[in-house]
């Protein structure tokens, strides 16, 4: 088979990471296929990459959708199994989890794979979303509109797609949505345009706290717009106020706005964040987790479902061995704003939470501070440069929390994690193919055993799983 060839008729039979749709193909090698693939569906496939043992194809046509799709829902890129019913999209995690650690089982036979965590909601669960201003412009498909508030077309930068609604977030975000969307349309003032540097609005950003109902919003614009010669009718300072008027009323209206910031955003990337005036209201909203008060800026990093993070992190404390954690010190590696640190301050003597991220990790000392807790130290600093100095002056940790990014922890990080050798290790992954890559490793490098494995959905109608795994010693 050829790059660039279409193969006619192919049923994807499961799905792997990444939302990938899986099939093995006629020459007995398999396609890992893009393009919104569901299992049971019946496609035309175009082959785009030709590996030593697998091909990259993505979707060309549907021919036939698959029996676990409903067609209910309207899709948009940020919700690819928004029809596939919600108990098959649990059974296609489990499985993945399951199926990933396929090759650990050569070290450890028995795994103790416990049932997935069901989000607490299907629909409305983010607490922050973004859409970006655009154009949708195609001769093809002959459409031609001209401002868009909503998301990039998947695979396809140039053009944004308009939403009356998106069901990821709750009723009162998606009026204030629309609310916003008339406003700036009656404007008159364009969409600003990435390529051609022109045009005004550029994002809109909000956030909804799910336990306080408290809303910031973040409205990024394009300054320059002003300068260019594209701009014949409109003053600065009067857009501005109209703007700042606009949400004065907004929030009188809708009560539980309780910031409102304007990005002047000349930056080149497509970054919402530029420099920010905070024109209505607070500087920060705040939202409760675990009884943890966190306060949150317009770049705060904070888990985007509130409800489902709370379940995360339960799970991680449930899985502690909390008989002797008192008397232990924990490491909370990789751990952006320190939240897991934070949640164990409680029920253990100490914890230091290390984080690349400068602005993370001072984020979290100041909501640490902000609810008192004085038992965590926050290090900011590459986990792989950390592990090393700090074994050599310390050597001393109880417990190891692990939360890598998405790519990957880097190689020299696990061997020091080893050596450490603590009672238990606890890692969180959000990456199916890294957590089986680390599992085999650490496996076969150590007398640690995986006492037991649970994923935890927290972003239902995606590819998305969290899974968190306890590691002890085998002669415990
Ligand atoms: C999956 S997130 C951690 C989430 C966090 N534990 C929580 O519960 O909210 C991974 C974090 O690792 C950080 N990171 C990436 N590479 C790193 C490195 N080499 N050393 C330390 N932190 C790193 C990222 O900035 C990111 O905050």
């Amino acid at each position: 088979m050829k790059r660039g060839e279409i193969i006619e008729n192919i049923t994807v039979e499961k799905l792997v990471f990444w939302g990938k749709g899986f099939t093995r193909l006629e020459d007995g090698k398999v396609a890992f296929i893009t393009g919104w693939a569901i299992p049971g569906s019946r496609v035309n496939i175009k082959i785009n990459k030709k590996r030593k043992d697998f091909y990259e194809a993505q979707i060309t046509e549907v021919l036939e959708r698959s029996p676990i799709e409903t067609g209910t829902h309207d899709l948009f890129p940020g919700a690819p199994w928004m029809n596939i019913e919600y108990s098959e999209q649990l059974k296609i995690k489990q499985n993945q989890i399951e199926e990933s650690l396929f090759h650990v089982r050569k070290h450890q036979e028995e795994i103790n794979f416990l049932d997935i965590i069901p989000a607490p909601e299907q629909f409305g669960y983010r607490n922050k979303i973004e859409f970006s201003f655009g154009k949708y412009i195609s001769h093809k498909e002959e459409v031609f509109q001209d401002f868009n508030v909503g998301f990039h077309k998947r695979g396809e930068f140039s053009k944004v797609e308009d939403y009356d609604e998106c069901l990821l977030i709750d009723e009162e975000q998606n009026r204030i949505y629309r609310k916003v969307k008339d406003f700036a349309k009656k404007s008159g003032l364009p969409v600003h345009d990435q390529k051609m540097w022109t045009g005004f609005w550029r994002h809109f950003m909000m956030r909804k706290m799910w336990f306080s109902s408290e809303i910031l919003i973040v409205l990024s614009i394009f300054p320059d717009y002003f300068k260019s010669d594209e701009n014949t009718n409109f003053e600065e300072e009067k857009v501005l106020a109209d703007i700042k008027n606009f949400f004065k009323e907004l929030s009188e209206e809708e009560q539980n706005i309780k910031s409102v910031y304007i990005s002047h955003n000349s930056n080149k990337a497509d970054t919402l964040i530029g420099d920010m005036e905070l024109i209505y209201g607070n500087e920060v909203i705040s939202e409760q987790l675990l009884g943890l008060s966190f306060d949150i800026w317009p770049k705060s990093f904070f888990q985007t479902n509130s409800r489902g993070a709370e379940i995360l992190y339960s799970l991680v404390k449930d899985f502690a061995k909390k008989d002797v954690l008192e008397n232990w010190t924990v490491l909370d590696l990789y751990g952006w704003t320190g939240t897991i640190g934070m949640i164990f301050a409680d029920i253990s003597r100490d914890v230091v939470s290390v984080e690349l991220n400068e602005e993370a990790s001072s984020n979290g000392a100041k909501n640490a501070q902000k609810n008192s807790i004085t038992n965590v130290e926050f290090v900011n600093a590459k986990v792989e440069d950390f592990l090393g100095d700090y074994l050599e002056k310390w050597m001393k940790a109880d417990l190891l929390i692990i939360d890598p990014p998405r790519a990957w922890m880097h190689p020299s990080a696990l061997p020091n994690i080893l050596k450490f050798w603590t009672d238990q290790i606890i890692y969180v992954s959000c990456n199916p193919a890294t957590l089986a890559r680390d599992l085999w490793y650490i496996l076969e490098n150590s007398e640690y055993k995986i006492e037991k494995i649970q994923a935890v959905d927290m972003f239902p109608h995606t590819h998305h799983i969290e899974t968190v795994v306890s590691l002890t010693k085998k002669e415990a």
